[in-house]
């Protein structure tokens, strides 16, 4: 990945932007999983993500302008950004940079102009986190052009304010943040509530991570996100009235009676019980990964699931349709990931199996839906930084 494209890309930036003696340099932000806590990130709980080796990768010039030259090899676009930064309603990929600019802006630093070519293998609507890794690289690109001195946790939260704030989804902290402190061969357990996170080496011996991505993004995801958190803070509100000592939905531990006592909805009732639920696999699935108990872990995964398909409401057919093949086809454990309605499915499995599910599910899977899946075999790999060009 690192010597991704970089020749032919720099050669791009050039003839875009001209060559000048000063080289443009290259930034890197990696694509995410998260092995458990699902959907409690904007609630305070734990979530215990890993950055793997796909990724956005952004050039950065300064340019002696007050504007800002962006060039999209996605897209094969190029727009000029100038201030005041507004919604780019032709071109939203640029919204990204305008959100991260103006946030880092609202802390007291000016941003000059700037040359920017970004580029990434992030499958987007995939769940693996493609818009925050393009916060967090260009944020981070800015910082080190710059020398504004932000930490990675803070680069993390403009990252987050730049998505609620200019992409218009209330997304929680947990994509930026593993984004930005990322480190190769870990994975992080983030409180969400209090930030404080460690790093955790897991051994999985004879077992694997594999992604399945289901290829497909229902187009009711962003406002279906937006929606279940608010659900969950009415939900909190309500159970305040009755038991003011909770500060979080995650820290509920009421029985189900006592919660039907609060005068939940019928949808506030069902997101409270896949967060707390959630709660309590992610310290099963923690203590089962710690000690190698991996049946464990794989039937916490397979809870999950069905957790965010039922009660949470935020699967769809076709990831449910994996993880269920996948569970009849006797895996450890599997369970779409990220924000859902499509996106990928992780799976955790022994090594020995994946030949035994690759074609068979490829075949199903295109019979049913008419869909080609993808199979994907990944590495924990570092945050954002510098590569030398
Ligand atoms: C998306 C959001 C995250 C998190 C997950 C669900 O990826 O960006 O903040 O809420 O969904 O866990």
């Amino acid at each position: 990945m690192d010597s991704f494209r970089s020749k032919e890309n720099l050669n791009r930036f050039e003839s875009i932007f001209g060559k000048t003696n000063r080289p443009p340099r290259l930034f890197q932000a990696p694509a995410r999983i998260n092995i458990i806590g699902e959907h409690v990130d904007y609630l305070g709980g734990i979530v215990l993500p890993a950055a793997i080796d796909f990724a956005v990768q952004v050039y950065l010039r300064p340019n002696d302008t007050s504007s800002y030259h962006l060039y999209s090899v996605t897209y094969n676009e190029t727009v000029e950004l100038k201030k005041p930064l507004g919604p780019n309603p032709k071109s939203p990929w640029a919204d990204y940079i305008s959100g991260v600019i103006s946030e880092i802006e609202k802390l007291g630093h000016t941003i000059p102009g700037f040359d920017l070519l970004v580029d990434g293998n992030i499958p987007q609507g995939s769940g693996l986190s493609s818009s925050a890794a393009f916060e967090v690289v260009t944020g981070y690109s800015i910082n080190e052009t710059f020398g504004l001195h932000l930490s990675r946790e803070e680069i993390a939260l403009i990252g987050q304010r730049a998505e609620n704030h200019f992409v218009g989804t209330k997304c929680g902290i947990m994509d930026q943040f593993i984004i930005a402190v990322g480190k190769q061969d870990d994975c992080i357990s983030l409180n969400t509530e209090t930030l404080k996170y460690t790093y955790h080496h897991f051994d999985l011996g004879d077992y694997e991570f594999y992604l399945i991505n289901s290829n497909v993004k229902h187009s009711l995801k962003d406002s279906a996100y937006n929606q279940r958190r608010s659900e969950c803070e009415s939900a909190l509100v309500k159970i305040k009235a009755k038991y003011p000592n909770f500060t979080q939905l995650y820290d509920v531990n009421l029985s189900e009676s006592e919660l039907e006592n609060c005068h939940l909805t019928k949808e506030e009732f069902k997101r409270t019980k896949h967060v707390t639920s959630e709660r309590e696999r992610t310290k099963v699935v923690i203590d089962g990964l710690e000690s190698g108990n991996f049946k464990e872990v794989g039937s916490s995964l397979f809870q999950t699931h069905w957790s965010l398909s039922k009660e949470f409401e935020v699967s769809c057919p076709e990831t449910d349709f994996i993880v269920d093949s996948l569970q009849s086809m006797g895996v450890t454990g599997a369970r779409m990931i990220g924000g859902g309605f499509g996106g990928c499915v992780l799976v955790l499995d022994t090594k020995d199996h994946f030949y035994k599910i690759e074609d068979v599910l490829k075949k199903s899977y295109q019979q049913k839906f008419n869909i080609a899946l993808d199979f994907y075999k990944f590495q924990i790999s570092d945050g954002v930084k510098e590569i030398s060009l």
